[in-house]
């Protein structure tokens, strides 16, 4: 029984702790959570998963380029795909582009 008690308030002690750090770290990296860019401004064209090609969008599950080469298609566009140095900072432009890599196909 004391040892049941010990481990709820170590438990307890331990889900404290992880909950504060989450609350700080949060805020400030808001802005460079690139899933939520991506729900924000890629959505409508490459779809959740990257594979929806509305209007002729690259799939993104398929896609063979690297980090480097989505920063410069994001940040300057291509074709049909409009450049979003204007609208996004560098730092989301990569944090956004990571996010890309992570749509692969399932296996
Ligand atoms: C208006 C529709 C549209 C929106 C919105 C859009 N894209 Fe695209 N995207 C395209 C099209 C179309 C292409 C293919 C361009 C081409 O044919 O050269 C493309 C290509 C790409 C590519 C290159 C993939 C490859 O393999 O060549 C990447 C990476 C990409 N988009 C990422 C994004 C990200 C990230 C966003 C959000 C910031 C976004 N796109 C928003 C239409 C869009």
């Amino acid at each position: 029984m004391n040892k049941l008690f010990i481990s709820c308030i170590l438990m307890a002690l331990i889900l404290a702790c992880g909950n504060n750090s989450r609350k700080e770290s949060t805020d400030p990296m808001a802005e460079l959570d690139g899933k939520a860019i991506y729900k924000n401004y890629c959505v409508n064209c490459h779809g959740l998963q990257g594979d929806m090609g509305a209007g002729g969008a690259a799939n993104l599950q398929i896609s063979a380029l690297s980090l480097e080469e989505r920063v410069i298609v994001i940040t300057k566009g291509r074709n049909a795909m409009q450049p979003y140095e204007s609208v996004l900072k560098p730092a989301q432009i990569e944090a956004v582009a990571n996010f890309t890599l992570t749509l692969k196909e399932n296996e």
